[in-house]
């Protein structure tokens, strides 16, 4: 049984709280309980997690990578939040650990703010994921079953 880690970055924990125009009245126990349904019917194990440090999700990234090497890895769902528009290190973070991670955006980031519009990450992804709402989580593990 291959593992896919669903990493979350800052301000995610506020999810339901946290400006619910933009990202919906649903928490990310919500969204973990979205992912780990999508898990068992596509016979996968889940890591789910969150953390506003951004050397914690680094972390995490070269500890997927290690499963990445040892073949137990599908893949990384990485919702970097305002990570994705500054870090250069997660960047290079996933560049160097060569696994696959689509990034993913609960809001349309492109229909927002111009600082919104650029990804440090995107160029290290395999694929980027955004306006779905928190339905793009399972959608985003159906996606790495299917590339
Ligand atoms: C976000 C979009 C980011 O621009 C923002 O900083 C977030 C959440 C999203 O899921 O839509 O924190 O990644």
């Amino acid at each position: 049984m291959k593992t896919v880690y669903v990493l979350n970055g800052p301000n995610l924990n506020l999810l339901g709280t946290r400006e619910p125009a933009v990202y919906g009245s649903q928490t990310l126990a919500d969204v973990e309980k979205l992912c780990a349904d999508a898990c068992e019917k596509w016979g996968l194990k889940l890591e789910f997690r969150q953390s506003n440090h951004e050397g914690t999700l680094i972390d995490w990234i070269h500890e997927a990578g290690k499963l990445h090497a040892q073949g137990e890895l599908l893949g990384v769902v990485f919702n970097a939040g305002a990570y994705t528009h500054t870090s250069v290190a997660l960047h290079d973070a996933t560049k160097g650990t060569g696994i696959t991670l689509i990034e993913l955006h609960i809001s349309n980031v492109h229909a927002r703010e111009a600082f919104r519009h650029h990804s440090y990450l995107a160029p290290a992804a395999r694929a980027v994921m955004c306006g779905l709402g928190v339905a793009g989580y399972p959608l985003a593990i159906e996606a790495l079953t299917r590339i």
